[in-house]
């Protein structure tokens, strides 16, 4: 009886492991073929057949160039994997061959191409790739050519890894020393925000996050749903928050604010939004139209928001970017094309009409310590602020290694907080052309003296918040223009900044 007890304990505790081993990401993995195919199949409608001899896996009878070796692979969403294969065919001429992944969401297939490499004759060639999925139903990692799709070819050693940095939890955090000034904050994107130990760490860093892209109408703006309502309702207007909502709920949970950025832009915008019937290649609207489309659109991001996330967006960017380098001239852009010169007012006014009561509202822009632009951006101030619907101003900040100096940055928020307006450095990163330690040291010695202005400051800035965390990640990826490196290291940048606030008298 004891031993059938003993084998039945036994046998509920394997289970819940038996039950999640087939859910477990993976972490490595390897396919040598020296026991067969394992698990690779030839992607082809036709003939194409795979023959694993060796340690070497051939694919033959191709006829297209996709036509190719593949596996799946139970890849997590939002971690980085580091992917080698190596490739060989025996064909004279050499050509491309390139490692991709097809994936599917709610049955709908896509796919991305991610390393390639050209090989010569007879000469294995390693393909070398860094991947981080997005949220699918499915992984399919294979190896395909560019074009050639009838010849033959092989791989080998495939290996897969994941690429994890080791988030170091016990630095000194950012938003803490620097928590009696101003909130330290930072932009994410969602394939970051589905990565659960990356954000642990960014929110022991920061407490308000900016989403980098997946508030911008390129995101939101659900344009086949809008064309659909647009056949009775040419101002109607369908929106979605399926890109945002990771990390809105992350930063709900865990207690971060969020800056919302952005409602208006020359950029990142859905030619259809401005075109009748949603058809991109429809006239334009018009502005009564448009007006009413972006009325439609601002009042439903704010009741979404606040329905779903009450409090979270503490602030908003209203418009973005609406003045042009060099003239200081309103940039001429299918907002102005479509609704006017006042598009700017406008959408404050709408904004306003919409917003929570105590959610701050932004015009935000780059390049703002240029004169003539700054002519142009404080002109533009001047007229929102007699409006009486703008809080602040940011300064986007995304800078380089020698300009602009601390000094004009000074001078541009001097006259903007002038005109009673708070601040924000919104974007903050400052690009250096290669990684050496003494670029490194150039780059920290530029964060430490904007962030002594920005001290300066502080009891007219509400958030300073660097556009990105790591490097790897960055927009500016070959500038690495960050505070940690790919590997979520500290870089002197941040050591600097926390050394800054500890001489600061509490
Ligand atoms: C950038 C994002 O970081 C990129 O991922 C995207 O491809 C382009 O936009 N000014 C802004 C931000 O206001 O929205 C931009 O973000 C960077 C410049």
């Amino acid at each position: 009886m004891k031993r059938l007890l003993a084998f039945l304990l036994a046998l509920v505790l394997a289970l819940p492991t038996l039950t999640l081993a087939e859910d477990v990401p993976l972490i490595s993995y390897v396919s040598d073929f020296t026991q067969g195919t394992d698990g690779w199949y030839p992607r082809s409608a036709g003939q194409a057949a795979l023959i694993a001899e060796d340690g070497v896996l051939t694919i033959t009878g191709r006829n297209a160039t996709w036509n190719s070796p593949g596996r799946e692979f139970n890849l997590q969403p939002g971690k980085k994997y580091r992917i080698t294969v190596q490739v060989m065919h025996h064909e004279d001429e050499p050509f491309e061959l390139m490692l991709s992944a097809a994936h599917s969401r709610n049955g709908s297939e896509s796919y991305e191409n991610l390393g390639k490499v050209k090989a010569n004759k007879g000469c294995w060639t390693t393909i070398q790739a860094s991947y981080t999925p997005a949220q699918y139903d499915n992984y399919i990692l294979y190896v395909e050519t560019v074009g050639m799709g009838t010849r033959d070819f092989s791989i080998r050693n495939f290996t897969l890894e994941l690429d994890q940095p080791a988030y170091d939890m016990s630095l000194p955090s950012l938003k803490e020393a620097y928590a009696d000034y101003f909130d330290f904050g930072c932009a994410v994107t969602q394939s970051e925000a589905l990565d659960k130990a990356r954000m642990d760490f960014y929110a022991s860093q920061f407490c308000i996050v900016t989403p980098g892209n997946e508030l911008k109408p390129d995101f939101v703006l659900d344009v086949a749903a809008s064309r659909q309502l647009a056949k009775d309702d040419e101002t109607a207007v369908a929106v979605r928050f399926d890109a945002a909502k990771p990390m809105l709920d992350y930063c709900q949970a865990n207690g971060l604010k969020v800056h919302g950025h952005v409602l208006v832009w020359h950029s990142q915008t859905p030619e259809a939004f401005f075109r009748e019937g949603y058809q991109a290649s429809g006239a334009f609207v018009t502005r009564e139209v448009m007006l009413a489309r972006l009325d439609n659109y601002i009042h439903q991001v704010m009741d979404y928001m606040q329905a779903n996330y009450p409090g979270l967006i503490v602030s908003w960017d209203v418009v973005n970017e609406a003045i042009a380098d060099g003239t200081g001239k309103l940039r001429e852009s299918n907002w102005t094309k479509v609704v006017g010169e006042d598009f700017v007012n406008q959408t404050f006014e709408i904004a306003r009409r919409y917003a929570p009561e105590g959610t701050k509202l932004f015009y935000n822009d780059y390049n703002t310590p240029d004169p003539t632009k700054l002519t142009g951006i404080v002109k533009l101030l001047e007229s929102l602020v007699a409006d009486g619907n703008i809080d602040g101003y940011g300064l986007q900040g995304h800078y380089g290694s020698t300009t602009p100096t601390p000094s004009k940055v000074r001078a541009a928020m001097e006259q903007i907080s002038a005109l009673g307006l708070r601040l924000r450095i919104s974007e903050l990163d400052i690009a250096i052309s290669d990684n050496s330690d003494v670029k490194q040291l150039t780059q920290a010695y530029r964060y430490k003296a904007l962030f002594e202005l920005f001290l300066e400051y502080a009891d007219k800035i509400d958030a300073v918040q660097v556009w990105g965390v790591t490097d790897d990640l960055s927009w500016k990826a070959s500038e690495y223009p960050l505070l940690f490196d790919g590997k979520a290291r500290p870089k002197p940048a941040f050591t600097t900044l926390i050394e800054l606030a500890s001489t600061l008298e509490k």
